[in-house]
């Protein structure tokens, strides 16, 4: 028998081998792309091709991270050190009027007699965020949330620029004064936690990280708790998530302990 007679289909063993072949990679085709990726109770796909283009390894959403994502919204303020940094008197005194109406839980001067946050002296730039966040979901509130959403950018900004202009007064609830934990002094550079005074104005000021100092402690909890959880969520590219995760509780309360205990006369390091 020659070569050429082997590799014909008239000849019935080479039919049958060629048949079974193919057979073979229909069958492992049909169970790597669809048997197996349906096989996992972790993704959802919503049709046939979506599992089929995970198996292939495209790049996919499942339906179930998509509908989460598109819950979670994310900041889409734009930081830079030039945000906000002209401040003029005119500004500042339609900021005041606006104010009027804020004052009721940020204190007439800037400074919460409950456990909102303090407003007086804060960045410019972080209040501009945070307002423009509330605005868009972006942080969500159920007391603060509605104030922000009539605002206009314009408005936000005279708002940022006067409270920015008010002077640091003592916190409302002053606690005596505590030492300093190493998580702040040192952060964990294990853990990849820098010292917080680097982003938070004591030692630098990384644009749009809050001044910490005399804010109420109940509320620097909640919010480290909500970051280590997930459901504060507007910190541009994670970098407040990725710290509080890090964090174990105990060091949580010492932080918002020891950052609730400071007088506010320390002069502003980088404005
Ligand atoms: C009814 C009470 C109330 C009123 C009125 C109110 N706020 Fe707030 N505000 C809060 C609370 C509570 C928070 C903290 C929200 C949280 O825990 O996430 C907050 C948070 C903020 C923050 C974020 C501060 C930070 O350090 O992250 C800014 C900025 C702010 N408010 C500005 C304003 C401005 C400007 C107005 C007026 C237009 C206003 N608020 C009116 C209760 C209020
Ligand atoms: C890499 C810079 C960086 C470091 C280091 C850092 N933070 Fe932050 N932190 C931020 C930023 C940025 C925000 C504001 C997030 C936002 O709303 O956009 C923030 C927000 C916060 C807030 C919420 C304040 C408010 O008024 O909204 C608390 C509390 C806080 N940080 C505590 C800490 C503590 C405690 C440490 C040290 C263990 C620390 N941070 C280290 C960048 C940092």
């Amino acid at each position: 028998m020659s070569a050429r007679d082997l590799f014909t289909l008239t000849n019935r063993h080479f039919k049958t081998s060629v048949g079974i072949t193919a057979a073979i990679f229909v069958v492992t085709a049909i169970v790597g792309f669809i048997v197996l990726p349906f096989a996992q109770p972790w993704v959802q796909f919503a049709n046939v091709w979506d599992a089929i283009c995970s198996a292939a390894g495209v790049p996919q959403r499942s339906a179930a991270a998509a509908a989460q994502a598109q819950d979670k919204r994310l900041s889409e303020v734009v930081l830079t050190s030039h945000t906000l940094s002209r401040p003029n008197q005119e500004a500042i005194g339609r900021g005041a009027t606006l104010a009027q109406r804020c004052a009721i839980c940020h204190g007439p001067t800037g400074i919460s007699r409950a456990d909102s946050p303090n407003l007086a002296g804060q960045y410019a730039a972080v209040i501009y965020k945070e307002l423009h966040d509330f605005r868009s979901g972006a942080r969500t509130n159920a007391v603060m949330s509605p104030f922000a959403t009539g605002l206009t950018d314009q408005e936000m900004g005279d708002l940022a620029l006067y409270y920015a202009f008010l002077p640091r007064l003592p916190a409302y609830h002053p606690t005596p004064q505590l030492p300093k934990p190493n998580i702040v002094i040192y952060g964990a550079p294990m853990r990849g936690i820098a010292p917080c005074g680097s982003c938070h104005g004591s030692l630098d000021n990384k644009v749009g990280s809050p001044w910490l100092e005399g804010q109420s402690e109940a509320y620097m909890k909640a919010q480290l708790r909500a970051f280590a959880g997930g459901d504060r969520r507007n910190d541009i590219s994670q970098q407040m998530r990725n710290i509080a995760r890090a964090m174990t509780p105990q060091e949580i309360d010492e932080a918002a302990a020891y950052y609730a205990s400071q007088p506010p006369d320390i002069v502003k390091a980088v404005d």
